[in-house]
């Protein structure tokens, strides 16, 4: 749903979502097209339906984001707005179960993929403005509550999406450094019903499975994707014009800490 006073906020902005086809990421393309962005696609599947112009991408691929950003500034001439939203679960190994192929894919899609991601687009902003101090940007990079507090497991996906939080705040800090007007925070969601969870949904159910993660979170339901691309959206636009380095967390509570009023409370 677009706020009808953003509407036309962000035209003239050009905004590349990765795994913008599918869940988050293709809930904060709708929102930022709906606010006038010429939103790019870029993923290693194409949309079934939704705004923007797809270009394939494989964010774990330095080439693969070379031909993005030749492609964009060649057709849009510009870049505003780079969402790293793609990625992968990898299942739920843990430090024993984890195979080295497992803990590399995982890295190199959800970690790596943010960090090349991070890397060209501020090549794509800086092509953009005439020079500092007028080159202007947000990145906006989609960790997890896994990037916030441990977990015995998934150990790959916590590895690499812990990574992405500082990150955010290292390409914050360098962008500043620089006297780049260059935002870069990260998201952490809690469940998001969404693609990834297509494994449970396929053991448990949909409805049954939805309902299962939502009771762990204080909240007591899951996330729609819409919800995570209002967050994406905030960040993107000049409403978050002094938030960087930031880590934004939409969970449900799920990380505030404990439900019970204190450990000595009565059962
Ligand atoms: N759904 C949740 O509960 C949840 C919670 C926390 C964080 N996240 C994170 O949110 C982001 C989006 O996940 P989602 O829930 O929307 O999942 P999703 O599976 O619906 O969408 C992920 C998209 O990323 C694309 N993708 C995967 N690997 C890629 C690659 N190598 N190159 C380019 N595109 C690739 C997929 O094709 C897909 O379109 C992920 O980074 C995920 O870790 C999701």
């Amino acid at each position: 749903m677009v706020s009808a006073d953003m509407s036309g906020e962000l035209s003239g902005r050009v905004a590349i979502v990765t795994g913008g086809a599918s869940g988050i990421g293709a809930a904060a393309a709708a929102l930022l097209a709906g606010v006038g962005a010429t939103v790019i696609v870029a993923d290693l599947q194409e949309a079934k339906a939704g705004p923007g112009r797809f270009v394939a991408l494989d964010v774990a691929s330095e080439d693969s984001w070379k031909a993005l950003l030749a492609d964009v500034l060649g057709r849009e001439g510009r870049l505003d707005i780079m969402v790293n939203n793609a990625g992968i679960s990898g299942g739920s190994g843990n430090i024993e179960t984890t195979t080295v192929e497992n803990w590399q894919k995982v890295q190199a899609v959800d970690s790596e993929g943010v960090f090349l991601g991070s890397k060209y687009a501020i090549e794509g902003m800086k092509k953009t403005g005439p020079g500092k101090p007028a080159i202007k940007g947000s990145i906006v990079n989609i960790s997890s509550i896994a990037g916030l507090i441990g977990s015995a497991g998934p150990t790959a996906y916590t590895a690499a999406k812990g990574a992405v939080r500082l990150l955010s705040k290292s390409v914050a800090l360098y962008c500043a450094e620089q006297k780049y007007d260059i935002r870069c925070n990260s998201v952490h969601p809690g469940g998001v019903d969404t693609a990834i969870f297509n494994p449970l949904w396929q053991m448990v159910g949909h409805e049954q499975g939805k309902a299962f993660i939502g009771a762990r979170h204080p909240i007591g339901r899951m996330s729609e994707a819409s919800e995570l691309g209002e967050v994406v959206l905030f960040l993107a636009s000049d409403r978050s014009s002094f938030v960087t380095g930031a880590e934004i967390v939409a969970d449900g509570a799920i990380t505030s800490g404990l439900m019970r009023r204190s450990l000595l409370a009565p059962p």
